[in-house]
């Protein structure tokens, strides 16, 4: 009879962070790529009066926004763009691949600075989780938001997302539980003065171990109407700003729409939408 071999020192000691892949962690922990496709379409259809075919996801991290969009229509085709290679690497193995020939070879990733991709021409260019925030100077966003425009079809808009509310100006973390790792952010420092803004995201295991700063993010918390005017003096035309509707609890729904006005709140993200 053979030994059953004995399993190694330190694949028994392996800590459930030694374990875990911080790409999965952080698509389970702030992407719900399910429902930006949705949103995207019903805007788009209800702005432009037909279907969008192509998607542009800046900063587009593991491409996962990128394979939900071309699983959601057979026409449908997506471009990512990402500095990283590695992450973009991560994106091709687990999410565009295993997704099959006829999904994969509608997604072009590549590797490049988001102001430098203006062609091929899309329906929809998206920044999501606030990336673009990256760009700290006005005319470094400037820059930005004249590179997405000069990259949409006619027909074409812009979808980013935005953080607000009381809290989203001071220091402090919150923690979500996920069952099996709770999904810290925190914001390390913001600055009342210039809106830098630096941030991090920890995951924390139930054995007590621990990723700490697994991302970190040195940003500016750009306000709404700093937003808009920029997108205006980019070339777009019209600029939506939406919200999600609350039930009887309070809790968001994922349902948004066009407000006329809204009171503010502690902490709040949301889309906006700019018509080239
Ligand atoms: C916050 S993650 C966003 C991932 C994903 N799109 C999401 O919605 O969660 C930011 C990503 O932007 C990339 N990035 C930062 N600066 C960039 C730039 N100038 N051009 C292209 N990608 C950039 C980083 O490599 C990183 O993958």
């Amino acid at each position: 009879m053979t030994a059953r071999p004995a399993k190694s020192k330190s694949a028994a000691k392996k800590t459930m962070a030694a374990q875990a892949d911080v790409h999965a962690l952080y698509e389970r922990a702030v992407q719900d790529p399910g429902n930006d496709v949705k949103f995207f379409t019903r805007i788009y259809k209800k702005l432009r009066g037909h279907d969008p075919v192509s998607l542009r996801e800046d900063f587009c991290g593991t491409a996962v926004l990128c394979a939900e969009w071309v699983k959601s229509g057979a026409e449908r085709t997506a471009l990512g763009v990402d500095l990283s290679q590695e992450t973009i690497n991560w994106g091709l193995e687990h999410r565009i691949v295993p997704a099959g020939r006829a999904v994969a070879s509608r997604i072009s990733l590549v590797c490049a600075d988001v102001r430098d991709v203006k062609k091929p021409k899309v329906d929809i260019a998206c920044a999501l989780n606030f990336s673009y925030y990256c760009f700290k100077r006005r005319d470094e966003l400037l820059d930005y938001f004249r590179a997405v425009h000069a990259g949409l079809a006619k027909d074409g808009l812009f979808f980013l997302d935005l953080l607000g509310g009381t809290e989203a100006i001071m220091e402090g973390s919150t923690d979500n539980d996920h069952g099996d790792f709770v999904y810290r952010w925190e914001q390390a420092r913001f600055d009342a003065l210039t809106h830098d803004f630096l941030c991090h995201i920890h995951f924390l295991f139930p054995d007590g171990s621990k990723l700490l700063e697994a991302f970190t993010y040195d940003w500016r918390l750009w306000m709404a109407p700093e937003l808009r005017d920029l997108l205006l003096e980019a070339g777009f035309s019209k600029v939506h700003a939406y919200w999600e509707k609350t039930n009887a609890e309070g809790e968001g729904t994922g349902v948004f729409y066009e407000p006329d006005y809204v009171e503010n709140q502690e902490i709040w993200w949301t889309y906006l939408a700019a018509e080239r």
